[in-house]
């Protein structure tokens, strides 16, 4: 599975840290900065990585920032992305299985790095359930018409 990644200054280390995790179990990782810390907008990374995934360059994307809440926000806001903001292993399954997201927003100021860890493979190892569920993501997918 390939992922694409990317953080604000509030989550550069926590993304650097995911995305060395992420590598050594052998996932593709494209790394969409930032690549060293400095100050940015997390509306940028949120757009380049949500373009992207809405674009079918990567089954998943990965934002972090601060508290996950301002990636969130500005992913949604890209046509053909379901970002969840996942600060707990449950929500991140479910954010899969359910939602059928296709970006994990994170938190790096509320979580831990092993914490972290678990919520990604929480959330890598889940799949859409299907059933349902479908109708419900595309009446998400139809509010952006
Ligand atoms: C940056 O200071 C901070 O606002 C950002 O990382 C994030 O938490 C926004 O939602």
């Amino acid at each position: 599975m390939k992922i694409i990644m990317g953080c604000d200054h509030g989550g550069f280390e926590l993304k650097e840290t995911l995305k060395k995790y992420l590598m050594e179990k052998g996932y593709e990782v494209e790394d969409y900065g930032i690549h060293q810390y400095e100050r940015v907008d997390y509306p940028d990374y949120a757009q380049k990585v949500g373009e992207a995934i809405a674009a079918g360059k990567a089954e998943q994307g990965i934002l972090v920032c601060g508290t996950g809440i301002g990636m969130s926000i500005a992913a949604n806001k890209v046509h053909g992305v379901r970002a969840a903001l996942c600060n707990d292993c449950y929500s991140a399954e479910k954010a899969r299985e359910h939602n059928n997201a296709n970006i994990l927003c994170l938190g790096a100021r509320v979580l831990g790095s092993g914490l972290a860890q678990q919520i990604v493979d929480a959330y890598l190892g889940a799949s859409f359930l299907g059933s349902y569920h479908t109708q419900r993501v595309e009446k998400i997918m139809a509010l952006e018409k």
